[in-house]
């Protein structure tokens, strides 16, 4: 019985090959979720109390539908690699066999993983948003995944006027500044301080590493900006609770402090929560103009399935994916 391998390169070249395909996929996912026909239990996060920035979050699930897949995404966080200069994050995705449960595929899962992020944040800002045009577009936190997130909105076809930049490591934003006009990108700034970018801009992307909250002035929210709330953990309750809230999954995302959970504590209830993309997505919910919008995803381990499985069929077509043959030994009985 054969392991399929799938490289980082080839996981790359079939999602940017078709950005509009991965969006679409992650729609199907949300709606399958949203639908019942998924098993996403809680992400379990493996700690290290010498390393308390680090954590290995293994995201198992089961996506049924057309996918009809199951598997375990073990992704590690180590924010201090990027003084090494390597990535924050690296990961592997098992996908698994739905009638016999063997595991048929391992793929490279960091750019997997940036680019369902980024096409949730797409797919959110399609769905919460009139039109897919942005006068001022900001971003929060300028690594990976806000270049994804960047790319994603390009890729798909957004028209963003100007785009905005801030981290608090200015190298950062220098660095990605200099990427975005190498693309193409004709107006980008950079802001002086996340308040700046926060009361002027119409969509705003969090991609921080931020552990606890520092966003905490509602008036900044005057002109009902769009948040898309990707690091979970920047906005203080009380910007949430001036907003209407829409989440992936209710269960998911009030856990590990995120700044739901927070307001979850805070107010002793979920109210605040509006529901989720899925039920936007049906128009079973629908969220009021006139307040700004928060979009929080904790992250579905459904959804690097569905769009792991899209990647092997397209790499196991084109003749990119590395069979293992006999990689399972002993499989008479
Ligand atoms: N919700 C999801 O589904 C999901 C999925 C993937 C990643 N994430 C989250 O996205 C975040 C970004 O990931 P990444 O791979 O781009 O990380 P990264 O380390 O490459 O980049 C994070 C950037 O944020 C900057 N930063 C840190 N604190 C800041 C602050 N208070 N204000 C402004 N900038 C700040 C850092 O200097 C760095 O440049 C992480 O928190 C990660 O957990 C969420």
């Amino acid at each position: 019985m054969d392991l399929t391998i799938v490289k980082g390169k080839t996981c790359f070249d079939v999602i940017h090959g078709n950005i509009p395909g991965c969006i679409d996929i992650v729609r199907e996912a949300y709606l399958a979720h949203g639908a019942g026909n998924s098993v996403n239990p809680p992400s379990y996060f493996l700690r290290f109390p010498e390393r308390p920035n680090a954590r290995i979050i293994a995201l198992p699930a089961f996506l049924g539908e057309r996918f009809r897949v199951s598997g375990i995404k073990w992704i590690a966080s180590y924010p201090d690699n990027l003084q090494l200069g390597i990535p924050r994050a690296s990961a592997v995705l098992v996908l698994n066999d739905y009638e016999t449960g063997y595991p048929i595929a391992v793929l490279e899962s960091s750019i997997i993983s940036a680019a369902r992020t980024a096409a949730s944040a797409v797919l959110a800002a399609e769905t919460l948003r009139k039109d897919k045009k942005v006068r001022r577009f900001g971003m929060v936190g300028n690594g990976l995944i806000a270049r994804y997130i960047h790319r994603f909105f390009r890729g798909a076809g957004w028209d963003l006027d100007e785009v905005v930049l801030f981290d608090t490591n200015p190298a950062e934003s220098t660095a990605f500044a200099g990427m975005l006009r190498e693309q193409g990108e004709g107006k980008v700034q950079r802001a002086a301080s996340f308040e700046e970018l926060l009361a002027s801009c119409d969509v705003v992307v969090f991609a921080t590493v931020a552990a606890t909250p520092y966003a905490s002035d509602v008036k900044l929210l005057a002109h009902n900006p769009l948040l898309l709330n990707v690091s979970l953990r920047d906005l203080d309750p009380e910007l949430l609770i001036a907003s209407e809230n829409v989440v992936d999954d209710i269960e998911h995302v009030l856990k590990a402090n995120t700044s739901p959970h927070l307001t979850e504590m805070k107010l002793g209830h979920r109210d605040f929560i509006r529901g989720t993309l899925a039920d936007v997505l049906r128009k079973t919910v629908t969220v009021s103009a006139g307040k700004p919008i928060i979009f929080s995803p904790f992250g579905l381990g459904v959804l690097d399935l569905a769009v792991g499985k899209w990647i092997l069929d397209a790499a196991v077509s084109s003749g990119e994916a590395s069979p293992m043959s006999d990689f399972f030994f002993e499989v008479t009985r």
